[in-house]
């Protein structure tokens, strides 16, 4: 995803494929991040939560208007317009390798459900997608006929939240969440917010594998495959800072430069992390 004057935002080259630019795994401990519940309303885990307002992470969904209908329109023209995904590949492959055969898994703002939720599902592992928009969660039970997929806002993740810990439609717990480029959707304050009711998801050690784009904007409105959506994004220094706050240790890092088959998606720099929830 990228906005005119060239700020990338999300997408491997549409010249035949993605060109990986570095390989770097971390491997060390994040420092910090003591992880964090969700709201303050009593019936989180406990964690050193510095982030001031965090309990307002359920009014901070102001304004998702044109987000869904954006993707109820692209459709499947989302999967063609980024095709060969080698970064995002990898990245799937790291976390179903990763899993104890049979996990269950959540896909955050599954899309289409590929190329994601089948290899999680090929790989033997229980999938659960969630996404808001309608159009995308039907091609994805068609594409991945064996997952489960409902409509759920990343926000209603958080605990107390309608599918979060102890909410009325819980998910569960998960030994693992994907979030590839949905997160990037949010305005950047309710990031670390989401991030840390991801994290309220994952069972103690479970998985994240999160894909970014390396982008220095927040709630950015950029032209996508004729829609107009808005987009977040950091330089890679301050995504560690804000993955790591949110009380995830980073085991490993890729980038790629992505260039996407349609004309009006500029290349951009696509960031993985993989990470493990802190206990
Ligand atoms: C750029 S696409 C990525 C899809 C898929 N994860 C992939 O990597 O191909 C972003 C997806 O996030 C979904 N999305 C955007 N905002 C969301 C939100 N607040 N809650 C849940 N899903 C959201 C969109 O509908 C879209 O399907």
């Amino acid at each position: 995803m990228s906005g005119e004057g060239g700020r990338h935002v999300h997408g491997a080259a549409g010249d035949g494929g993605p060109v990986t630019v570095t390989e770097s795994p971390e491997g060390a401990e994040g420092p910090q991040g003591t992880g964090g519940t969700d709201r303050a309303d009593g019936d989180g885990d406990e964690y050193a939560d510095d982030y001031e307002g965090f309990e307002d992470f359920d009014r901070l969904a102001l304004d998702r208007s044109g987000q869904a209908e954006a993707f109820d329109a692209i459709g499947d023209r989302y999967d063609e317009a980024f095709p060969h995904k080698d970064g995002q590949l990898a990245a799937g492959r790291w976390l179903a390798d990763a899993l104890a055969p049979g996990s269950r898994v959540l896909d955050v703002g599954c899309g289409t459900g590929l190329p994601t939720g089948r290899q999680l599902v090929d790989a033997g592992h229980e999938l659960v997608g969630i996404d808001i928009s309608p159009g995308m969660l039907k091609l994805a039970r068609s594409n991945v006929p064996t997952a489960t997929f409902q409509q759920v806002d990343i926000v209603d993740l958080r605990s107390g939240g309608r599918y979060g810990p102890g909410g009325s439609r819980e998910l569960g717990e998960f030994d693992a969440v994907v979030a590839f480029f949905s997160l990037l959707m949010l305005p950047r304050p309710e990031i670390p917010y989401a991030l840390r009711a991801l994290r309220g998801l994952l069972r103690p050690g479970g998985l994240l594998a999160l894909a970014m784009v390396e982008a220095d904007v927040d709630d950015f409105a950029i032209p996508f495959l004729g829609n107009s959506v808005r987009v977040s994004g950091y330089l890679r220094e301050e995504l560690r800072r804000v993955v790591r706050d949110a009380g995830f240790e980073i085991t490993g890092e890729d980038s790629h430069s992505y260039a996407p088959a349609s004309i009006d998606v500029p290349p951009e720099i696509q960031l993985y992390l993989h990470c493990r929830r802190r206990v």
